[in-house]
């Protein structure tokens, strides 16, 4: 299974990409606004090609994903031209990131998106159809040939807990399996946690044999990374915080320190080469 970072920020990306087991970056305006109001903060300038460039040279040739601006399907594809032509040839690993359905803003209609994953991909350009919800939202990202796409595990969740009432902090876990009240599935259309949605999805695009890769995406705590991985889905995008921590365990730590205090003067000497 590949890890991405779900991240804007340099700093974070360039420690993620030190340890080399990173496999790509996704991002989003979200997440970019966070990257620029804090290099303004840092009063570091950069104007935001040279960010971009920034970002796709430290991935190494692994994949980045860039959303579109626009909403409607014309503007969508232009841009994603746009920036494929423009950053591509930098280390030919960019991706444009496009919503499933984008008519949020009202300017759009709902087949808009569709249309524009469609035509990008056509033109062999990697698309990540992102904000995925439904199972049938990936059936349909897939069949428009999306190169990626993205259901967003931690904030099914979250819906699902504000529906029904249910208090959480962002990093709490919530089961796969979801819960039961009054004797029923809580649930949004028919999908009763974020994992739940990953598992469908992965399991439509095995089936059909589509060459769509799913990234387990708005992934929240480790557990949840653990049941992606274990549902089988191709990727997991994940922040850099919770990368971070996920070789973290108490017992390990314990090890370390018995192990530091034990260890033989003569073997030290050893490892380190000295006499
Ligand atoms: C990744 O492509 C998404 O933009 C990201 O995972 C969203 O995560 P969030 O729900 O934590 O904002």
């Amino acid at each position: 299974m590949k890890l991405f970072i779900d991240s804007a920020q340099l700093d974070e990306l360039e420690k993620a990409y030190a340890t080399g087991i990173v496999d790509g970056i996704t991002t989003n305006p979200s997440l970019v606004k966070v990257a620029l109001d804090d290099m303004r903060k840092k009063k570091r300038k950069m104007d935001i090609a040279t960010y971009i460039t920034e970002i796709l040279t430290l991935a190494k040739g692994t994949p980045v994903s860039l959303e579109v601006a626009s909403t409607d399907a014309n503007a969508m594809i232009e841009e994603g031209q746009t920036l494929y032509t423009k950053f591509n040839p930098l280390a030919n690993n960019v991706v444009i990131k496009i919503p499933v359905n984008s008519s949020a803003t009202g300017k759009a209609k709902n087949l808009d998106a569709l249309r524009a994953i469609k035509s990008l991909s056509q033109a062999r350009i990697p698309v990540n159809a992102t904000l995925i919800f439904t199972p049938e939202q990936a059936l349909l990202a897939a069949k428009a040939g999306a190169t990626y796409i993205s259901p967003f595990a931690g904030r099914v969740d979250d819906y699902i807990r504000t529906q029904h009432g249910i208090g959480f902090e962002k990093e709490d876990y919530y089961p796969a399996e979801g819960h039961i009240a009054g004797g029923k599935h809580i649930q949004d259309n028919g999908i009763v946690s974020g994992v739940d949605l990953v598992i469908k999805c992965v399991q439509i695009i095995k089936s059909y044999g589509f060459k769509t890769q799913v990234i387990a995406a708005s992934i929240r705590n480790a557990h949840q990374l653990r049941e992606v991985a274990l549902a089988g889905t191709h990727i997991a995008t994940i922040p850099f915080a919770l990368f971070q921590n996920l070789s973290v365990h108490a017992k390990t730590i314990d090890g370390v320190k018995k192990f530091d205090e034990d260890m033989p003067s003569e073997y030290t000497k050893l490892a380190q080469g000295k006499k």
